[in-house]
Order: C-alpha cells, then structure tokens, then sequence
C-alpha cells in the first residue's frame, strides 16, 4: 500500500509502468490473489478484503494521476495550436477623407518652398471679412459673397473665404510673411454638382520686401506642376478682387477632359482654380503693414475643384455623402 501512494506518476511512461506493475493480469496484486490458496482457510476472507482495497486504491491512484495527466497535456495543447503563420482576421480600417488627402498635399508642396500653415475661426467679424479687406461699406463685391450672417447687425458671420486668416496673420506678425491658410468657408448658395454652401479653400500670403508678380506666377507654376504633374498648363486672367491689385484669375488645363472639352471646364479646356493678386497697398495699411517698405501677393484656391481635378471626381456633392463606395477608393492613398 506504502508503494502504491509513493508511485511517481506525472508522466504516461511512469503511469504505463505502474499499470503492468501493480494492476496487470502479471501484476503485483495479481500475484497477492494467485497465493490467496496458500493462506489458512480461516483467514482468507479477510485477506482477501485486503487484497481487494489494496486493488481498489491503485485504482484509484491510476485514474486520478491519468486525469491529471490529460488535464495538463490539454493545457498545454491549446497553448501550442496557436498558428502564428495564419493571416490575421481582416480588420478594415476607415479611409483619409479624399478632400484631407489633398489638404495635406498641398501642404506639403508649399512647406518645401518655405511656407508655414496658419489657422483662423470660421465665425468671423465683419472687419476680418470685408473691411480689413478693403470691401467698401455697401459695395456690391460684398453681396457677392453670398454671406450667412449671425447677427441682425451683420458684424458676426460664417466666413466666406480664407483671405480672414491673411488679415489675422498680418496684424499679429511682422514680415517676412510667407504662410497658406487651409480652412472650411461657407456661402449662401444652392448645392449643385460644382458648388455647395460649405467647401474648403486655401489661401496662401507671401509679404516682403521687393514681392513682385512674377514671384506669385513662379510660385503657382511649382504649386500646379507639383500637384497635377509637369505637363499641366497655367493661365492667369486679369480679374478684380477688393483686397488685390492687379488681381489675376489662375486656371489650369483641363484634367479630366484632357483638353478636348467636356462640363468640368465648359468645352473651354481651361478650369478655374482660384484668385490670385499682389495684396492691395489699402489692406497692407489697415493691417499695420508699411506699403512702401513691403509689398506681397496672395492667392487663394478652393480645396474642392483642385480634389475633382486630381482625382477625376465630377460631383462635388459626393465628398458630403459619406458614400462608403466613394470613400474606400481612397484607401491606401497617402
Ligand atoms: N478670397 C478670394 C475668394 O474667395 C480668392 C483670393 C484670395 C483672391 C487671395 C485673391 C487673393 O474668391
């Protein structure tokens, strides 16, 4: 009995040894029944009860070590199934918003030609709107912008352009300026497959001394060639804008068309993609600025046509639908 308890059995080989040794038909304890005969008659039932515990107990001792032995083997079974070659479960991730996308890379096109990104509110005054900017009180170039007014006293509004941040940026620093200004602006207009009453603009401001024209023509070639690829033609036509003089409006050739015509540029082969000037002497003033010392250009472009344009997108109505079969085919685009 004191060896039956003192059997090592924490392995099958251990176990299997135990099993012929004490419980098999050649067994210890078959042995004990064989000489059973050879005890005195009187005595034989009770050594035979004894035999019985005896049997009984490495029985026992058998089926507990045997389970203890499958509980482990499982444990550690489960811990070795784990395939780490298998592909993992798909995890689909969301997509960068197409218009982000080209936030960012415009962006970065004018950081590598030494401009910094500045930021304004979109709730803004009526000074940072219009008057810093040179908008004469009551002058119709004000009703152009399709404002949304906030206030009976039209002094608090949504802003219509980026061209807020430019004022902001030169009451706040001295020159050398040379910042653009990425940001949500919003017009009264009804949503159609080329407008909408909140889209995106960036405006860009270059102020120093001896800033001229051909610097604000250089610096949109680079922008249009980097952007669009290095066939892409630019054209600047003279336009008005209050807060600029000359004032230019700049279009590209068509992407989408190709140059043969089609409705993103209205059989033309040309497409606006924004405004553009040398900051009008006025607004230099207003915002603190010396004129005779300093002088710059600004140009400002909307985020919207430059993404239809890059991507061959032909609704803008598309990048507020949240449409996943529109958004997944930008996955994967840095
Ligand atoms: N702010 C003008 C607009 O929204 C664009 C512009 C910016 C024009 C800077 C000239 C210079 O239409």
């Amino acid at each position: 009995a004191q060896e039956i308890e003192a059997a090592s059995l924490t392995n099958a080989a251990e176990l299997e040894q135990f099993r012929i040794a004490y419980m098999g038909r050649k067994g210890r304890i078959a042995d004990l029944f064989d000489n059973l005969k050879e005890v005195a008659p009187e005595q034989r039932r009770e050594v035979g009860q004894q035999l019985n515990q005896l049997k009984n107990k490495a029985q026992e001792r058998f089926d507990q070590a045997q389970e203890q032995l499958t509980q482990n083997a499982g444990a550690s079974a489960s811990e070795n199934t784990f395939d780490f070659s298998l592909p993992p479960v798909p995890n689909t991730l969301g997509t960068r918003h197409p218009l982000s996308l080209v936030r960012s890379e415009i962006v970065r096109i004018f950081e590598r030609i030494g401009f910094n990104v500045s930021e304004g509110p979109e709730m803004e005054d009526d000074w940072h709107n219009f008057s810093a900017l040179n908008f004469p009180e009551n002058h119709p170039a004000r009703e152009m912008q399709d404002t949304f007014f906030l206030s009976e006293d039209r002094d608090k509004l949504l802003r219509t352009h980026t061209s807020t941040v430019q004022v902001r940026l030169m009451e706040n620093q001295k020159p050398p300026l040379r910042s653009i200004m990425p940001g949500r602006v919003y017009r009264n207009e009804a949503i159609s497959a080329r407008a909408h009453m909140v889209f995106h603009q960036v405006e860009g401001l270059y102020i120093d001394k001896n800033v001229s024209f051909a610097d604000l023509k250089q610096t949109i070639y680079y922008f249009a060639k980097e952007m669009f690829g290095q066939d892409t033609k630019i054209r600047f036509r003279p336009s008005f804008f209050p807060f600029t003089e000359p004032s230019a409006e700049i279009d590209i050739s068509c992407l989408i068309c190709k140059g043969s015509g089609c409705n993103i540029c209205k059989q033309s082969g040309w497409v606006e993609i924004g405004g553009s000037g040398m900051v009008d002497p006025a607004v230099l003033e207003s915002s603190g600025i010396d004129p005779e010392e300093y002088t710059g250009f600004a140009f400002g472009m909307g985020i919207e046509r430059i993404t239809m344009l890059r991507y061959q997108i032909k609704d803008l109505r598309l990048f507020t639908e949240n449409d996943v079969r529109f958004l997944r085919q930008f996955e994967g685009v840095l």
